[in-house]
């Protein structure tokens, strides 16, 4: 019977064919194991010489790492392997023979790592944050869906920027001037009053000359946009929305996480609510802190942020940023116009931003003349615009940062180990 390491437990007992890699092996004079992986799952392969025979015994003894094979065995449950299984190998096809694999048992520097990434992804390590990636993105569809969001893809080539004009990646459109996209939102909310409630999953650019364990140059956001919805009740489908995807990932990937050696008690905490800190008093408690160089008006940096996170053990919202900080589609506070309806979800545990969103100013008049203070094209905008003058109604929307979201679900250091092939400063390779 052909089969998968992660359906192998349906075939205890029974002889199985798979086809997987050697991820490495270790042996003596009369048995050998093998470190078996196909994708879905790792499996260790014992090799009795005694039961196999002289002659596969010293094939599987030289087998070497990363040559590719079709093994049958027979499936055995052990309680010390993390699959729960093992494989009694009984016969080896050897597909290929690779040799002088790169990547050995022994340690190696993450430049080396990174130039090699197209082989670093076989890594029992890569693969468990892959897969808890997948579940995130997979729990996303599922929550989104569940909720009544309609799935709208905005465009890659822009001709406006939603974020700011000084980390575009412009390129030619013919004989136009174009941007890659930095976020959908505009068009999200365009999609959000021909739909109601949308989301966007894609990839996004920024020239930022950032080069910190939080940034990529090229990432992957999920933007929901939704009309009718003001400030709170934009907090409250963020808190639920997070604490589903932890939920999914702590139901569907415990194997994964164990690899990684995340503590999972920390993550089975995160239930909505999440706390809201206003940003005039996470200027105060900072202060108090002791970080005496920040004053109100300021943005905070990523000690700043960690030090509010490290308050809670939960995600937090820090809401109501001063105006002159965000861009110029935010609805500023009915009450004073210094600070906006806005509000970033800062991760636990030091990983920083995950969220940023805001109710988005309806009023034609105030968006026009916001469009001017920040020097924007207001032909590129006539568009978004228009969007004010035919119904225009409060909506509000954000964005999620998967990357980052993947790093602290998989407690992961840096960024670059969350996306397959990461864009970094100076890294267009491999
Ligand atoms: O806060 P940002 O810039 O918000 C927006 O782009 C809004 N237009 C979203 C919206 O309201 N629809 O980015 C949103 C999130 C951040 O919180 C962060 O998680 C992630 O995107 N992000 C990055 N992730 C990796 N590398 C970078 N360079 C990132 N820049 C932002
Ligand atoms: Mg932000």
């Amino acid at each position: 019977m052909k089969t998968t390491i992660a359906k192998i437990g349906q075939y205890e007992g029974q002889e199985v064919t798979i086809g997987a890699w050697l991820a490495g092996k270790r042996s003596s004079g009369k048995i050998a194991f093998l470190q078996l992986r196909d994708g879905t799952g790792f499996i260790q392969g014992v090799v009795v010489k005694a039961e196999a025979g002289e002659e596969q015994f010293q094939q599987a003894k030289n087998l070497t790492q990363e040559s590719s094979l079709y093994v049958t065995g027979t499936v055995k449950a052990d309680e010390r392997s993390p699959s729960g299984y093992e494989l009694v190998v009984s016969h080896i096809d050897l597909l290929h023979a690779a040799t002088d694999y790169p990547i050995t048992p022994k340690e190696h520097g993450t430049e080396f790592l990174m130039d090699h990434r197209h082989l670093w992804l076989r890594s029992k390590r890569q693969h468990a944050v892959m897969k808890i990636r997948n579940e995130i993105i997979r729990a996303t569809y599922q929550f989104f869906n569940e909720n009544g969001f309609v799935k709208v893809d905005p465009p890659i080539l822009t001709g406006s920027a939603p974020e700011g004009t000084s980390e575009l990646f412009a390129t030619k459109y013919f004989d136009e001037d174009a941007y890659l996209s930095q976020s959908g939102q505009l068009y999200m909310e365009a999609a959000a009053m021909a739909l109601g409630r949308v989301f966007s999953f894609g990839p996004t650019f920024r020239a930022e000359k950032s080069k910190t364990r939080r940034h990529l140059i090229e990432f992957w956001m999920i933007e929901p946009e939704m009309a009718f919805v003001e400030f709170e009740e934009n907090l409250e489908i963020q808190e639920q929305y997070v604490a589903y995807i932890v939920k999914a990932v702590l139901d569907a990937c415990q194997l994964e996480l164990n690899v990684l050696g995340r503590d999972t008690s920390k993550l089975e905490q995160i239930t909505a609510p999440f706390p809201r800190i206003h940003y005039d008093q996470a200027i105060t408690f900072l202060q108090e802190k002791g970080f005496d160089d920040i004053t109100w008006g300021d943005d905070f940096g990523a000690p700043h942020e960690t030090a509010i996170a490290e308050h809670y053990d939960k995600p937090v919202f820090i809401t109501h940023y001063p105006t002159s900080l965000k861009p110029f589609y935010m609805q500023p506070d009915p009450e004073r116009d210094d600070v906006v309806l806005c509000a970033d979800l800062i991760a636990p545990e030091g990983y920083g931003e995950i969220i940023g969103g805001s109710q988005r100013i309806d009023d034609a008049d105030l968006l026009k003349q916001r469009i001017k203070e920040h020097q924007l094209s207001e032909d590129a905008y006539k568009w978004y615009m228009e969007l004010r003058h035919y119904g225009s109604v409060p909506h509000s929307g954000f964005g999620l940062g998967l990357e980052r979201t993947v790093a602290w679900l998989a407690g992961v250091e840096h960024v670059r180990e969350t996306i397959p092939f990461p864009r970094l400063l100076n890294r267009l390779y491999p």
